[in-house]
């Protein structure tokens, strides 16, 4: 697993980004969004109007996009982003206890809450079979408990460098 490494917001390197897929397909929006998000790690403020110009359409639509997809972010993630499924087969074989240990941990760690972030529930990560399942910075793991949670944060912030 690797922490994921984000160039700082660049709105002459998002224009050129989204200009380009713009240009080449129809109703470009999302695709912008995401384009945008996985350069930069979250979609800056300023995009959203640099967007809106390159694709023709209002700010308020992009807005719209942005603010659908619980994917997309508009805030810069953690160093070492977990997302716990919340859906009902992950609840079902121990999601929720996992997520309650899981805050319980970081509310102990400062350190640690720093470095993840606050959770954001995500629905079904695919993975049902394999519950509960956690996706930490990108990666997907299954029959997670917080043992497994708190080593494979761990593991993800020696091989990103996110701590030292
Ligand atoms: S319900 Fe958790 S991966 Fe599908």
């Amino acid at each position: 697993m690797k922490s994921r490494q984000y160039l700082d917001w660049d709105a002459g390197v998002a224009l050129t980004l989204v200009e380009k897929i713009a240009s080449s397909r129809a109703g470009p929006v999302l695709l912008c969004l995401q384009a945008v998000q996985e350069k930069f790690g979250f979609v800056h403020d300023s995009a959203v109007a640099l967007i809106a110009e390159a694709c023709n359409v209002s700010r308020a639509d992009v807005h719209g996009v942005l603010t659908f997809y619980a994917d997309l972010r508009s805030t810069p993630p953690p160093a070492v982003p977990v997302r716990i499924c919340a859906s009902e087969a992950c609840q079902a074989v121990g999601g929720r206890a996992l997520k309650a240990a899981w805050v319980q941990l970081c509310a102990d760690d400062s350190e640690l809450a720093e470095l993840t972030g606050t959770d954001e529930p995500i629905f079904c990560l695919g993975n049902c079979a394999l519950g509960p399942a956690v996706m930490i910075d990108g990666e997907l793991l299954g029959c997670v408990d917080v043992l497994r949670l708190r080593e494979a944060v761990a593991s993800a912030c020696i091989v990103g460098g996110a701590v030292g």
